[in-house]
């Protein structure tokens, strides 16, 4: 097998596995490997998603969609969660060429080349800071960069597959995360997004997530800071006051409670209570009254009756929810709801999950009208479809869209929103000055 000249990555999933790719990307580019359409590339790395059973078939039908009109196929390396998960069983089935889980693709290139002998090569290691210590520094960016600090989870809940994929929490050091910020800042980012499975869970030589924020504040070119996702038992106060008085630190919290019950949080090994989790975002809108909240809610968990669905329903009424991801129970191999008894059948999941949907789509498109009148600074992102049309961020995390010739990508521009749709705003330039 000659060596492979160019490269292709795809990511399914979640913003870490989008950082990892566009990590695993930049390491092949090191390499001296060009990127190339997924149709020509010598590799394909598909950086996959174990959270749920359909994201991992459709790991399989990519793999088959990747043969090509001649009956060739690329040299396919299968990276991510499903990676790990699957380890062997992922070369066994679908005949792929490297599989390498996601602490260990700093070693994506020694195993392509090892590849090449025609043996299936196999790294499910996690040793985690050899990893980021063994990728190429960072190079140009996006407007809006993502920087992973923290990976793994120690929580347990009784449906996720994260602790064993991941593995452990680990924090990574602070100035190491520092150095990297300045790196994306200085590849064009005025955005960045802290990453992590529990990234308030994050600490380092005694600092905390908060201190970690008020750092990547003082740096001069950096515009905007979040952070994702976050897990309300580590919440701290630091991190609550941050929301006041960071200026740079943006109005939105993602905050998963995945159910309304106390009874089924219990089975899930939550570890906090309903009423708990009500209090902890009363005391966050107390710090920054206008924050956004988002959630992650999972409807059919093993036992879940009709009236702790209702309980669901009743606490997005109760918060009051700007946007949301929320899922169908999905059984996973290893995890101890998998084999709990009264599995809840995938009709009765299908109305619940329509049911929640179509509340947290009202309160999506209500959040939205709500902004509209406002005067605020939106990041440009990139293009839109139409001529002269660019598509931003509000501070909210509202897609925002606007016509103007002289926007670039990177812009910071002050807007008035003025129509609000269930997904996204229309912002125009303000008449009088721009300031
Ligand atoms: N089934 C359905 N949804 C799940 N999630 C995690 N595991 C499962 C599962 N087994 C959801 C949770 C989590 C989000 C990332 O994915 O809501 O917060
Ligand atoms: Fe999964 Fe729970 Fe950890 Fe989130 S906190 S990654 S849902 S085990």
């Amino acid at each position: 097998m000659t060596r492979p000249q160019t490269f292709y990555v795809k990511s399914f999933g979640c913003q870490m596995n989008v950082y990892d790719g566009e990590r695993m990307s930049e390491l092949l580019a090191a390499e001296g490997m060009a990127s190339a359409p997924v149709e020509a590339a010598d590799v394909v790395v598909l950086n996959t998603c174990h959270i749920r059973e359909r994201a991992v078939h459709r790991v399989y039908s990519e793999i088959g969609a990747l043969r090509r009109e001649n009956g060739s196929r690329p040299i396919i390396a299968v990276a991510g969660c499903v990676a790990q998960a699957e380890g062997e069983n992922v070369a066994k089935r679908a005949g792929v060429d490297v599989v390498v889980g996601p602490q260990a693709y700093h070693r994506l290139p020694a195993l392509l080349d090892a590849a090449r002998g025609g043996q299936a090569q196999i790294d499910t290691d996690m040793p985690l800071v050899p990893k980021f210590d063994a990728l190429p520094k960072r190079g140009v960016q996006r407007a809006s960069a993502f920087l992973t600090v923290q990976e793994g989870c120690d929580k347990f809940c009784t449906y996720c597959v994260v602790p064993y994929t991941r593995g452990a929490e680990v924090s990574r050091p602070f100035a190491k995360i520092v150095d990297e910020a300045k790196a994306l800042i200085d590849g064009g980012a005025k955005e960045i997004t802290l990453l992590g499975q529990n990234v308030n869970a994050w600490e380092s030589d005694g600092k905390s997530l908060a201190d970690l924020i008020a750092a990547l504040d003082r740096l001069p070119d950096l515009a905007r800071i979040r952070y994702t996702t976050s897990h309300p038992n580590d919440m701290r106060d630091d991190l609550i006051a941050a929301h006041a008085h960071v200026e740079k630190l943006m109005p939105f919290l993602h905050l998963p409670v995945q159910a309304g019950s106390d009874r089924v949080l219990r089975a899930m090994n939550r570890s906090h209570t309903r009423d708990s989790y009500v209090h902890l975002i009363e005391r966050v809108r107390v710090a920054r009254p206008d924050i956004a909240i988002s959630g992650d809610f999972i409807v059919g968990f093993p036992g879940e009756t009709d009236a702790e669905f209702e309980e669901t329903l009743s606490l997005v009424a109760e918060v009051g929810y700007a946007q949301a991801f929320s899922f169908s129970y999905s059984p996973r191999p290893g995890t101890p709801a998998a084999t709990m008894d009264a599995q809840v059948p995938k009709a009765v999941m299908d109305v619940r999950l329509q049911r929640l949907q179509a509340l947290l789509n009202d309160q999506q498109h209500a959040f939205n009208r709500a902004s509209v009148g406002q005067r605020t600074k939106v990041l440009i992102e990139r293009a839109g479809k139409l001529p002269a049309q660019m598509l931003g961020k509000s501070p909210w995390l509202q897609s925002v869209h606007v016509v103007d010739p002289a926007l670039a990508v990177g812009d910071l521009v002050t807007l008035d929103l003025a129509a609000a749709g269930p997904n996204s705003l229309t912002g125009v330039l303000p008449l009088q000055d721009a300031a």
